[in-house]
């Protein structure tokens, strides 16, 4: 196979780029290690930036969104048993879309096969080739049969555990861990909350979300060794209604549960997002906390300044937009990185805190609770900070 760009992963970086290199009448192949029923289901992300909701628009892929999707002005912060609400559109004249990662995926999968774009599922083996010259190719297994694709480019898109970053010599990492993790459930109940509800409560953080008018997602902070088993359903509902209490009389609606799992808090940066004809892009080449809602709202990101760099490249023979891409990408996500942990670190309660430390969280909710100057940087950061000018694809 012969290609312009060759993209390795069918998550939403993969797949949004691959969608906004169409329009401009680029063409790529998308190899995807999964088949297309487990990737359209993978219970992920449900926040969606600002800019993210227009990218999709302008991606054309924004109809069904613009439908189902649930528009929040505000968020809830819950701690001492009160509520705080911070108002996204008074104070940043921007707003949120609660849209789930997997109907985000059905939409960019049935965009793409629509168009008869090349998307293959459940390849295997990839490993890719002389990066440093024009001619990379990428090779791979399909159907028990080895095959190679050829291309200017390459894109690694193939989240944290893909092959892509492995590629990139010499580049630096900086990482964290925590002494906690999130256990999450998806519930078939109407949400009991019209808007997220972050809450602080002294056996740990929770979080109310939500996919539909019918269906809530939430999350409890558990240990960062807990063991699933030791959560059997009733369990996690007590801790729910325990954590989420407020004073106002709040009252948690169950539900049946029709998925749970525990996911690592992991902060991971790499300094570099290229080299010679290879970028890596989204989770491939960072984690965010999911505290702040950001990790696919900067796979996004990165992939806006690829699209518009290949398409720079292609029309124009440019590539200093190329050249500059790392630069570019790792301003928007070291700020996503901090806003991430200073949402963690407040709303979280730390085995290795004294109460020394549990003060300290408490007086920054207090702050951003009372001020309107925290309030507008909390939700700046939230809604998503403006794309660099002139970076629109
Ligand atoms: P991925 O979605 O990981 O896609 C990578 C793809 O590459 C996968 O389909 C994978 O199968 C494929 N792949 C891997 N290796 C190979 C290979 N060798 N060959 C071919 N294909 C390969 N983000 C938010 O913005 N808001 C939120 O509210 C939010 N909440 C989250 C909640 C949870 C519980 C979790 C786990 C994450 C959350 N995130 C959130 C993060 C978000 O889901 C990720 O940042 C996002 O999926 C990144 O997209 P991606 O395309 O870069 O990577
Ligand atoms: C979600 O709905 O899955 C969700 C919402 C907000 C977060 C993280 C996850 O901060």
């Amino acid at each position: 196979m012969r290609t312009q760009v060759g993209i390795v992963g069918a998550g939403p970086a993969g797949l949004l780029l691959a969608q906004l290199l169409q329009l401009q009448g680029v063409q790529s192949v998308v190899l995807e290690a999964r088949d297309r029923d487990y990737v359209q289901r993978r219970v992920r992300a449900g926040v969606l930036e600002h800019g993210t909701v227009e990218t999709f628009r302008e991606a054309g892929v924004g109809v069904r969104m613009d439908a189902e999707g649930l528009a929040h002005d505000g968020t809830i912060l819950r701690f001492g048993l009160q509520s705080h609400r911070i108002d996204f559109r008074e104070l940043t004249g921007r707003s949120i879309v609660v849209y789930g990662q997997q109907e985000v995926v059905k939409d960019l999968i049935a965009a793409r096969l629509d168009v008869g774009g090349e998307l293959l599922f459940e390849v295997a083996d990839v490993t890719l080739h002389d990066l440093d010259t024009a001619r990379p190719r990428i090779d791979f297994v399909h159907e028990g049969v080895a095959r190679s694709v050829e291309c200017d480019f390459v894109i690694g898109a193939d989240g944290f555990h893909g092959v892509s970053r492995g590629y990139l010599a010499g580049a630096r990492t900086y990482e964290r861990s925590y002494p906690f993790a999130w256990l999450g459930i998806l519930a078939e109940a109407p949400p009991s909350s019209h808007e997220l509800i972050y809450a602080r409560h002294r056996n740990g953080f929770a979080l109310h979300s939500m996919r539909s008018p019918t269906i809530t997602r939430m999350y409890l902070q558990v240990r960062a060794d807990e063991d699933i088993s030791g959560w059997p359903d009733d369990r996690i509902w007590a801790e729910l209604h325990t954590r989420l209490a407020d004073d106002a009389g709040f009252t948690l609606t169950e539900g049946t549960l029709l998925d749970k799992g525990i996911t690592p808090m992991r902060s991971f940066v790499c300094d570099r997002m290229q080299q010679g004809r290879l970028f890596i892009a989204g989770d491939a080449a960072h984690i965010v906390l999911p505290t702040g809602a950001k990790g696919m709202n900067l796979a996004v990101a990165d992939v806006r300044l690829l699209s518009r760099a290949l398409g720079g490249y292609y029309a124009d023979h440019r590539t200093d937009l190329l050249d500059g891409y790392t630069e570019l990408a790792l301003r928007r996500v070291w700020r996503a990185t901090h806003f991430s942990w200073w949402m963690t670190a407040m709303l979280h309660v730390s085995p290795h805190d004294d109460a020394f430390g549990d003060q300290l969280s408490l007086a920054q909710l207090d702050y951003v609770a009372s001020s309107r100057a925290m309030a507008t940087s909390l939700a700046e950061n939230y809604t998503g900070l403006p794309y660099p000018k002139g970076w629109s694809y």
